[in-house]
């Protein structure tokens, strides 16, 4: 380590992040195999599945209030604040680097710091996913699972169908995300730096 490695990912977020990740895996697999699976040959019997989606389900959701009330009392909260000037400039130019710039070897046009510790895109999507997709996915999962709460009929089709759709839908986009989110995150000096970095907080001096 040294002396100019950043300090990026506090002990909350990372333990936050861990179980975050592991529990969406979960969700993900076990998602699939009840939507996808058949009878004759599921990817997990339908019960278990079942136990397991409603169990991460609920980790997923404490832990998104935990999220959102340690991101808001912390320092981290400022990095998800929208920055509307330049912002199609700034998009544009964060998306040349990554389809073009990265592969040439130019250097980043947006390097990380204490203070902007994401590019444009990265601060656009994690805002996109952390304050709309995951809070649909938690609200209509909690429908799901209770759906006495959920509105008999809107435009006369059925609210549980219509939520179902949203959940599946949303759980898409965060898939998504996801394959998204692992490949970007491998970009930089060497590919397993920024894995590392959200296990032990610090971001690499040479890869700023
Ligand atoms: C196996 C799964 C995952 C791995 C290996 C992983 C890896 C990483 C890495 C390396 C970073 C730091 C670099 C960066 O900001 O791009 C990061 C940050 C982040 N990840 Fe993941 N991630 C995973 C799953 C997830 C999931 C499922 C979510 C949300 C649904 C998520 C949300 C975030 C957020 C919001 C940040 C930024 C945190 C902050 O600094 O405020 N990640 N992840």
């Amino acid at each position: 380590m040294s002396k100019h490695d950043l300090y990026l990912y506090p002990v909350w977020l990372r333990i936050w992040h861990g179980i975050n990740a592991l529990g969406i895996l979960l969700l993900i697999f076990t998602g699939i195999s009840m939507q996808y699976g058949s009878i004759d040959y599921p990817l997990l019997p339908f019960k278990t599945s079942v136990v397991i989606h409603n169990v991460a389900g609920i980790v997923v959701a404490i832990g998104y209030v935990f999220f959102l009330i340690a991101n808001h009392f912390s320092n981290n909260e400022r990095q998800y604040i929208p920055n509307y000037k330049g912002f199609f400039d700034r998009i544009i130019t964060q998306a040349k680097y990554y389809i073009f710039g990265y592969f040439k070897g130019e250097p980043k046009p947006f390097p990380i710091t204490k203070e902007n510790k994401f590019n444009p895109l990265q601060r656009m999507s994690y805002i996109t996913l952390m304050y709309l997709l995951v809070p649909l996915v938690v609200i209509t999962g909690l429908g799901l699972l209770y759906p006495e709460v959920i509105v008999n009929k809107v435009f006369n089709m059925g609210g549980v169908m219509l939520t179902a759709v949203l959940h599946a839908t949303v759980g898409f986009f965060i898939s998504l995300f996801l394959i998204i989110h692992l490949y970007v995150a491998s970009i930089g000096k060497n590919p397993l730096r920024n894995y590392k970095s959200i296990l032990n907080g610090y971001h690499a001096a040479d890869d700023h």
